[in-house]
């Protein structure tokens, strides 16, 4: 399986992945990273690994349907077969979408449907939960509203900041998306509707 990673930021859940493909968990390459945003720490996770990396940012386009035909068209010239949302701060809308049907997963920092969009983890501060966690699901066209594939749950403490949650909860997305892309990548997660089935693997 050959991924395209889109990252607009920091890159640790790239790393996770760049880190099972190395172990050998996760049979899969990653065949090109793009970022909207120039200034990605992300980029410097690829230094000497030998994996294309582009900027390709909303800005250069008059149109938010040109930006996502060139990301399409990036992705299908490097023959990426799954997108991998990692910290990727755009909506994407149907004209990307229709080309990747089905081929495109993200991860968030709660437990879905709680506590979609910015800043998650506060918002289960703020609520009070006490459990909060993390959600690796298929995109649609919605605010991480896809269907769910896997989720982990953490404890919310009674001394937890905003930081504090997001650093247990990232722990558990470095283990929980990779995961997520090897099920996928072994021809084991089928979407019915709103239901993503696993299949054991005997029966793959
Ligand atoms: C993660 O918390 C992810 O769940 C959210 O954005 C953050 C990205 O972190 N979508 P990183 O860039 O992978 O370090």
């Amino acid at each position: 399986t050959v991924l395209g990673v889109f990252v607009s930021g920091r890159g640790s859940n790239l790393q996770a992945i760049l880190d099972a493909i190395h172990a050998g968990t996760l049979n899969a390459s990653v065949g090109v990273v793009i970022s909207d945003n120039p200034q990605a720490q992300a980029f410097s996770r690829l230094d000497g690994t030998g994996i294309p990396s582009l900027c390709i940012e909303r800005r250069s386009f008059s149109s938010r349907e040109a930006f996502e035909t060139a990301l399409a068209d990036a992705l299908e010239s490097c023959k990426v077969d799954l997108v991998v949302l990692a910290g990727f701060m755009r909506l994407l809308g149907p004209v990307f979408l229709r080309r990747f049907t089905g081929r495109v997963m993200n991860v968030h920092p709660s437990l879905l449907p709680a506590f979609p969009g910015l800043d998650p983890q506060g918002q289960a501060i703020r609520y009070g939960v006490k459990l909060s966690g993390c959600t690796v699901h298929f995109v649609d066209e919605g605010m991480d509203s896809g269907p769910v594939i896997l989720q982990q749950a953490v404890p919310v403490l009674p001394e937890d900041t905003t930081d504090t949650l997001a650093q247990r909860i990232l722990e558990q997305e470095h283990l929980l998306y990779p995961l997520a892309i090897s099920l996928y990548s072994q021809g084991r997660l089928q979407i019915c509707g709103r239901q993503v089935k696993i299949i054991e693997s005997e029966e793959v």
